[in-house]
């Protein structure tokens, strides 16, 4: 069984707006439905563990009445791997924990995530851990104390997306050991289990489009892409191009 572990606990600080952003709604739609849509169409994935802001309970009641499939509710915590660990020990006290159980864990605040959840789900038949990323377009430099001190070669630089996939035992198992241990500081799970495992996580290849709104500016590219005039019902990835 494949379950699809949503994050929305956040509160949005960098959006600066008195709704945390995934309760921001573009075309009547709230950010966070995009990415329901999406797994309620996805066969493959039958169970959603939908990670909240408490504070914001009733809106989010109101939102999963509207889907079919079934979808669990708990709270996050104060970070996001805390938001993670709550989400999977909630997910242990209603199903078995078995090796062959991927959940797929995705930001809320990234809404064009739909070839990305294909492209995870497809390499997550055969890989315990999947995640997907992009070439970084930009060169990056490293700076300390307006110093640039390194700047390392852009081609081995990657962004790196949700959803990403794991076994769920396995992921389960390395938020334990990451609480244990006291390493409260990580911004995704591949990284997670990366750092703990010492492994190595499969790489798929991401989606420039499937980024995730972080401030105001990013929401009105996504408000942009979302506005039925630029966007494709039919082909959600692709903008339609105008006449001419
Ligand atoms: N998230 C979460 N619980 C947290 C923090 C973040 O579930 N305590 C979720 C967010 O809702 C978002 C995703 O993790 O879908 C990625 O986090 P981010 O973009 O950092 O969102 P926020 O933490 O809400 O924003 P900010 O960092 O600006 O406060
Ligand atoms: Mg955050």
């Amino acid at each position: 069984m494949n379950i699809a572990l949503i994050l929305a606990a956040g509160s949005g600080s960098r959006f600066d707006l008195e709704l945390p952003k995934q309760l921001f709604k573009i075309n009547g739609k709230t950010i966070l439905e995009y990415s329901l849509d999406v797994v309620e169409e996805l066969d493959a994935i039958g169970l959603t563990m939908l990670v909240i802001n408490s504070a914001y309970k009733e809106a989010f009641l109101e939102i999963i009445q509207r889907y079919k499939k079934p979808i669990e509710l708990c709270s996050g915590g104060s970070t996001r791997q805390k938001s993670v660990f709550n989400g999977l020990k909630s997910l242990e006290a209603l199903i078995p924990s078995d090796e062959k159980t991927k959940v797929l864990i995705h930001d809320s605040a990234r809404p064009f995530s739909r070839t990305v959840f294909f492209r995870v789900l497809e390499k997550s038949k055969t890989e315990n851990v999947v995640v997907p990323v992009v070439k970084t377009k930009d060169t990056i430099y490293v700076i300390n104390k307006h110093r640039v001190v390194d700047i390392p070669n852009r081609d081995t630089l990657f962004n790196v997306q949700t959803p990403q996939g794991f076994s769920f035992p396995l992921i389960l198992e390395c938020h334990r050991i990451a609480e244990k241990r006291q390493m409260t500081s990580f911004t995704d799970d591949g990284s997670l289990y990366t750092t703990i495992k010492r492994d190595q996580p499969e790489v798929v290849e991401g989606d420039q489009m499937n980024f995730k709104i972080t401030d105001k500016k990013d929401m009105m590219l996504a408000e942009f892409c979302l506005t039925s005039e630029n966007y494709d019902n039919e082909n959600p990835k692709r903008l339609v191009k105008k006449d001419g």
